[in-house]
């Protein structure tokens, strides 16, 4: 008998600040419902200048440590697509920030927004491989478009860390899936620049395509027809995307997609987003999160992943929900999170994008702003320099 393998754990953290759109729309002097309705936006999670993909990789990791002990992780799989270091895993921080093993594999993982999906893949085979053991998943972002571009708003930040085990608590990982990938421009990032180019109109279409591209590879291999879910949770990099999305699909089935219909298989997997805003490999997760924390019952029942990464690489898998999953759910630290952060106004946020870390290689000292267990204190001699603070 092959033994069920899956999220045995999951948990989140997001950055300091909320900026409302309210804030950008009042900004670039347009309607707010551009950005409340059109993209089924509200707020945007800004980091603090003392938080990265780290600080907020290890917030979300240490509360999974502090549950389930080190014992067993031998792997860590960092997904992301906001790296710090061209050669150096970020992972290697998170390993010393929460204190795991020496024995540990810890690598990091990037194909844009699809990376965690990748990392949660390859985790159930090491684990397949060895049931003894778990690997830590963990996929940290922050979403950060030229200012007064258009993909402003649909800028975030979160990580999310999941513990991949033999017979889980939460959710079995299915092994069918559907793949797709094509060679497209509509999102990149080159070496030389801190922010992605993006064609916002190509990277949709290339999003639905994957959609259809990626359920057909689905069918084609003997998966679940679209009625056997009971739930569907779509990469968002805004939540009006999942919309689309889920359109896309139903009708591809030959299903009326009414707004009935939509918005009771949608609206609960995207609370957690639409607060957030895209966090790129972490925001199918914190979707899933958002369907977890507000769904009913879903013991034994099926729930549909899409998750997407320009450039593109899509994967449609799905999870069965292990009975009794409810009670090992962390629904008050999520909504804390979100509800914790600071709101800020559209003046300050344009001061925290203005700051920058050096990039000739001098020293900084960056001052104490952050609330997160974890914070950025310097670079100095090129190294980036982390504090864990028990206080917090
Ligand atoms: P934009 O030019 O700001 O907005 O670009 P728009 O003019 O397309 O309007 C947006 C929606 O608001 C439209 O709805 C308007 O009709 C509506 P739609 O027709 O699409 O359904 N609207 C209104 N609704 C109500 N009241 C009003 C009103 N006014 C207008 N008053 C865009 C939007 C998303 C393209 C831009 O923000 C962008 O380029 N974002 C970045 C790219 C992106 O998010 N792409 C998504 C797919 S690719 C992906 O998911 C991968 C990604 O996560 C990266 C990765 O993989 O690493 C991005």
């Amino acid at each position: 008998m092959t033994v069920p393998i899956g999220i045995h754990d999951i948990s989140m953290a997001t950055g300091q600040y909320a900026m409302d759109l309210a804030e950008l729309a009042r900004r670039n002097d347009v309607d707010v419902n551009k950005y409340y309705i059109g993209l089924g936006q509200t707020t945007q999670t800004v980091p603090a200048a003392d938080e990265d993909i780290v600080t907020m990789a290890a917030a979300a990791a240490k509360q999974i440590v502090a549950k389930h002990g080190v014992d067993g992780i031998r792997t860590v799989l960092f997904a992301t697509e906001s790296g710090i270091d061209q050669s150096k895993s970020a992972a290697i921080y998170v390993q010393d920030l929460i204190g795991l093993s020496s024995a540990t594999r810890a690598v990091e993982l990037k194909q844009a927004c699809y990376g965690g999906t990748s990392a949660l893949q390859l985790a159930a085979g090491i684990v397949a491989r060895d049931p003894e053991q778990r690997v830590l998943v963990i996929a940290s972002d922050i979403a950060k478009y030229d200012v007064d571009s258009s993909g402003e708003s649909t800028q975030g930040a979160a990580a999310v860390a999941m513990l991949i085990s033999a017979n889980p608590n939460l959710a079995v990982i299915d092994e069918t899936v559907g793949l797709y990938t094509a060679h497209v421009q509509d999102f990149w990032r080159p070496n030389y620049r801190s922010t992605p180019l993006v064609d916002g109109g190509l990277s949709v279409r290339a999003y639905l395509e994957a959609v259809e591209q990626a359920w057909k590879d689905y069918e084609s291999r003997g998966g679940r027809s679209v009625t056997e879910f009971a739930g569907f949770c779509y990469h968002q990099p805004f939540t009006k995307m999942a919309y689309k999305a889920h359109t896309r699909l139903l009708e591809l089935k030959g299903i009326d997609a009414t707004e009935a219909r939509l918005y009771a298989d949608l609206s609960p997997t995207t609370i957690y987003n639409r607060a957030i805003g895209n966090s790129y490999t972490a925001s199918l997760f914190v979707g899933l999160m958002s369907l977890l924390d507000h769904a009913e019952d879903l013991d034994g029942r099926s729930v549909a992943l899409f998750s997407y990464g320009s450039g593109c690489v899509a994967e449609l898998f799905s999870l069965t929900m292990v009975d009794g999953y409810r009670e090992h759910l962390r629904t008050v630290e999520n909504r804390a999170a979100i509800a914790h952060r600071e709101p800020i106004t559209y003046e300050k946020y344009r001061a925290l994008r203005e700051f920058a870390l050096p990039e000739d290689g001098s020293d900084v000292t960056l001052d104490a702003t952050s609330r997160s267990p974890f914070r950025l204190t310097s670079i100095s001699g090129h190294s980036r320099i982390y504090e864990a603070s028990h206080a917090r």
